[in-house]
């Protein structure tokens, strides 16, 4: 229950922002906010912790030390976020999928805290049944939107 209400808070901070805010930055216009072209978003660095903290677990699974992925669990759970003003952008960028993008970081976040939970237990098949349930989770938001994602803040196609 209290990770539900957690859960909820967090995605209300991650992607709520209010219309008025919205429109503020629509009625400045692109050229107000000074981006660089390809200089990397802050969300690369969030997602490069989270996989290399999702390599660490799976060194720890095979060496059975759960009290490591119980460590980390939580640090994947509740990851880091960009700062408001690219937050912004994406979620200008999203549009009507925000909601879809929001809902796979949930399932990030329940499965890893999940896999956490199991890992307390000392419970290997059930760490290993949310590792494998949270990786899904990265795939189907980089699936979604990674490719897109790069295309519209880097130009790379
Ligand atoms: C809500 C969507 C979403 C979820 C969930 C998500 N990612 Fe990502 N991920 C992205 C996007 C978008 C990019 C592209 C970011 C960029 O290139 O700046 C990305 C890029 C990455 C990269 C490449 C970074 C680089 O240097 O190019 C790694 C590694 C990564 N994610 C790991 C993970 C892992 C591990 C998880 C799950 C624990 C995860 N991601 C969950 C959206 C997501």
């Amino acid at each position: 229950m209290e990770n539900l209400v957690n859960h909820t808070l967090k995605s209300r901070s991650f992607f709520t922002v209010s219309l008025s805010v919205i429109l503020a930055t629509f009625a400045t216009g692109p050229g107000a906010q000074s981006v660089e072209a390809g200089k990397p978003m802050t969300l690369r660095t969030v997602m490069e912790r989270l996989g290399r903290d999702m390599q660490v677990v799976t060194g720890a699974i095979s060496k059975e030390e759960w009290a490591l992925v119980a460590e980390l669990a939580p640090k994947i759970a509740k990851h880091a976020e960009p700062p408001m003003s690219e937050k912004m952008r994406i979620l200008a960028w999203l549009g009507v999928n925000a909601g879809k993008f929001r809902s796979f970081d949930g399932q990030v976040h329940d499965a890893a805290t999940a896999m956490g939970e199991a890992a307390k237990r000392g419970d290997g098949q059930a760490v290993i049944a949310a590792f494998s349930k949270t990786q899904q989770s990265c795939l189907a938001c980089h699936q979604s939107f990674r490719h897109s994602f790069v295309e519209q803040f880097y130009g790379e196609r």
